[in-house]
């Protein structure tokens, strides 16, 4: 291997991605699989922890998630995409992790507390909801990863995981290594319908969508309510179809003034973004159509990471034996 630093990053099998994937991530992970050494999870046992009930979907969810990693310019050959259940070092760190993590740390956790809190669809009172952030600290520290590129949200799992890497490299000796965030630019999409785009809201544009869709669902888009007529002075900030003209349209701060002096209308404004949406997306529909064509290309490719995968987590997994004590001598 050369001497570039280590990434690890992970997302859970939700199916096919939004533009909010796009921007809060995906547009990271394809800078930055030139500068590090990439290790690009499909999360599977996550997508466990709290879908344990219904797993009908989650083969199919990977097989649409790795399409669009793929699709977007995620490259096979510069970075290992695997899956984490095939990998089953995550699973032994899991469990050799959970042993020196105090109970406290993972009640403590903001994510643990909201989500308990916000999510009422699913039963979340489980030991492997609990242990969530166990598990992440699992997947980074198996591959000594140096950097992880997170979003706010995962921040308190990062910072989670170096304390447990403190914490092992106490006991037993300086084996793990403590992961730093990469924290990159990312930009906060709004859904149609200005809240969070998310997919069970139902307000998503999906990656490598159809033009017509895309145009049906611009028409639909968030604006200002206290502007009726066309010439009435807009309010930029709080309006969806600007927010997505931050990020098509080179020219948006014109867009904004325009807006706000009333010389261009939601209509008007809607149909060019449209268009500027349907240039970025018609390549990518065709790329996707030819990527989910060849369902043995993608498999072949998740067999090749998961092999560099596990090269790097059996070396990792037989330090951390040793020094641990256990196992053969
Ligand atoms: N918890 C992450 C999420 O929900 C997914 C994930 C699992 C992950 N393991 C990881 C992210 C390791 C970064 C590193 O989005």
């Amino acid at each position: 291997m050369n001497d570039k630093k280590r990434v690890l990053s992970g997302m859970r099998p939700t199916g096919r991605l939004h533009i909010g994937h796009y921007f809060g991530a995906l547009q990271n992970w394809i800078k930055i699989q030139n500068d590090y050494n990439c290790f690009f999870m499909v999360a599977d046992w996550h997508a466990l922890t709290s879908d344990y009930a219904d797993t009908s979907k989650i083969k199919e969810n990977i097989v649409d998630m790795v399409i669009d990693w793929l699709t977007i310019g995620v490259d096979p050959e510069k970075v290992a995409i695997f899956r984490q259940s095939e990998v089953a070092q995550h699973c032994e760190l899991f469990l050799m992790l959970s042993m020196i993590t105090p109970l406290g740390w993972l009640f403590r956790c903001p994510t643990y507390k909201e989500q308990l809190k916000e999510v009422k669809s699913k039963d979340l009172n489980n030991y492997g909801f609990l242990g969530y952030p166990v598990l992440m600290a699992s997947d980074i520290l198996l591959y000594k990863a140096q950097a992880v590129p997170v979003g706010e949200d995962q921040l308190a799992h990062l910072e989670l995981s170096r304390e447990i890497v403190r914490r092992f490299n106490n006991f037993y000796g300086e084996v793990l290594v403590e992961p730093q965030p990469l924290l990159t630019k990312t930009a906060r999409v709004p859904g149609l319908d200005k809240r969070k785009m998310s997919k069970s809201y139902g307000n998503s544009i999906f990656i490598a969508e159809t033009t017509e869709d895309i145009a049906k669902k611009v028409k639909t888009m968030y604006t200002d309510p206290a502007r009726i007529k066309a010439t009435d002075a807009g309010h930029p900030d709080g309006c969806v179809v600007f927010a997505f003209h931050k990020l098509f349209n080179k020219n948006f701060e014109e867009r904004k003034c325009q807006c706000e002096a009333g010389t261009i209308g939601c209509v008007k404004c809607k149909k060019e973004l449209t268009e500027l949406m349907c240039e970025w997306t018609k390549p990518l529909v065709q790329k996707r159509k030819e990527i989910s064509e060849n369902k043995q290309m993608i498999e072949k490719i998740l067999q090749q990471g998961q092999q560099k995968a596990q090269e790097v987590a059996s070396q990792t997994m037989k330090e951390i034996k040793q020094a641990v004590k256990i196992g053969k001598v």
